[in-house]
């Protein structure tokens, strides 16, 4: 499965590691959070190494829909509600800054930039609109209701964020990455005593980051329990007869996870939505198809894709210490639907913990913060079900049951969202590795 950004760049490759080496910070991760750590270390003048088990952008960077907003479906509420109002700005401040220094980078590096508004959506009762509405008018940011939108749904009414962004992530990483100093096909498979252990040598560092997506160190941080994967979908479709008939003029997502969301790239229409938790069942991209035919009549599918995001229980990434207990151990994950601007956000703070530089957003962020939710005795409810289930198949990550995914043809985990091929190769983490009796 190749998405739009992966078949339409080829991106720069890097060495194996292939000796014993020593610097300041190991970055473990090549997708767009590593990335920019890499970066942003080495503006600041830090040595660092990136090290990637597969090539750079394997995984969720290279199938995201890239819309650099600050506007996270309705969130400002939802984080007012849970976390106050001072916490929401920072939150808002935090993504506004993440999305000026892309617009300064995107200026120094071609791809496909481009500034537009973006629009949340709804399409049943307004009433979260408007509370959303409330929250954004008492943080005084400038965001418009706007009641009709140029698409072909029939909407409550919606907000927009004016002044956002998209791009080409892929373009914008091989520009970026260029020079930085990177170790393709070298998984870190264990670290202890902070030495990075593959299978090409070992890497001492002072300070060292997991930007893996999902967190693969069990012993510390309990992400297992503090995070879970969702699943969504895209299409790219075409109308080389009316290409105007697939021309939206801006970003669009729904409110409700379910729903859909729009953005151009050039003359196509990445349509995307089907959204379910990973391992369970969901739209896919029969539902886009549907909506496709229905509303676009004649439209081809250039591209199809999908990929995953990690959820936390409270609305807030984990961006910090792995866990209180691990000093010059880091993470960045968590980012929900929102990867591009959160992203940003943790290479920064990042940076600035290990420069040691007081960053205003690290207390907003931090791993360690009390996420007592709900979403933590789901999870674990959903833990203990599919460990319990029996069946053969069983994801090497923690043992729980893995189930069918006829969409893609994977072996998909509902626990923690690792998946797998028919023959049981690992496709996505956080399981370490094939299923036994893969061929
Ligand atoms: Fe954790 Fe499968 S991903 S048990």
């Amino acid at each position: 499965m190749k998405s739009i950004w992966n078949k339409t760049v080829c991106l720069n490759s890097f060495p194996v590691l292939n000796s014993d080496v020593s610097t300041e910070v190991l970055v473990i991760g090549g997708g767009i959070t590593g990335l920019l750590c890499a970066y942003m270390l080495q503006q600041a003048g830090v040595p660092y190494i990136l090290t990637e088990a597969s090539h750079i952008c394997s995984g969720t960077t290279g199938y995201t829909t890239a819309k650099i907003t600050s506007q996270h479906g309705l969130i400002y509420h939802k984080l007012n509600k849970k976390h106050g109002s001072e916490k929401t700005r920072m939150y808002l401040d935090a993504q506004q800054n993440a999305l000026n220094i892309y617009k300064k980078l995107c200026t120094e590096n071609e791809c496909h930039f481009s500034v537009c508004d973006n629009y949340v959506y709804a399409t049943n009762t307004g009433h979260k609109l408007e509370k959303e509405w409330n929250t954004l008018q008492t943080l005084g940011f400038n965001a418009a209701y706007v009641k009709e939108l140029p698409l072909p749904l029939s909407v409550t009414g919606s907000i927009m964020f004016p002044k956002q962004a998209q791009f080409h992530p892929l373009m914008f990483i091989n520009s970026i990455s260029r020079n930085l100093n990177i170790y393709e096909h070298t998984a870190v498979k264990s670290i202890d005593n902070n030495i990075g252990y593959t299978d090409h040598g070992k890497i001492k560092a002072s300070h060292i980051i997991i930007a893996t997506h999902f967190p693969f160190i069990n012993r510390h941080g309990m992400y297992f329990l503090k995070l879970y994967q969702h699943r969504s979908y895209v299409l790219a479709l075409e109308n080389p007869d009316t290409p105007t008939q697939l021309q939206v003029g801006g970003m669009y997502a729904d409110e409700d996870s379910a729903g859909l969301s729009f953005r151009n790239e050039g003359n196509l229409l990445l349509l995307g939505g089907g959204a379910h938790r990973t391992g369970q069942k969901g739209g896919n991209w029969s539902v886009l198809r549907e909506f496709a035919d229905q509303h676009y009549p004649g439209s081809i599918c250039r591209y199809r894709y999908a990929a995953q995001d990690c959820m936390p229980p409270d609305a807030l990434p984990y961006i910090g210490n792995y866990s209180s207990r691990t000093r010059n151990l880091y993470v960045a994950t968590g980012f929900q639907k929102w990867g591009m601007t959160n992203a940003m956000v943790a290479a920064t703070l990042l940076r600035d913990k290990i420069i040691g530089e007081k960053n205003p957003y690290e207390e907003l962020f931090s791993p360690s913060r009390s996420v007592l939710q709900p979403q933590i005795a789901a999870n674990a409810l959903h833990a203990t079900i599919n460990l319990l289930t029996p069946t053969i198949r069983r994801c090497p990550h923690l043992g729980c049951a893995l189930k069918w995914n006829p969409a893609e043809h994977s072996w998909d985990c509902p626990c923690h969202g690792s998946r797998f091929t028919e023959n049981g190769k690992l496709i996505d983490n956080p399981a370490a590795g094939d299923l036994p009796y893969s061929k």
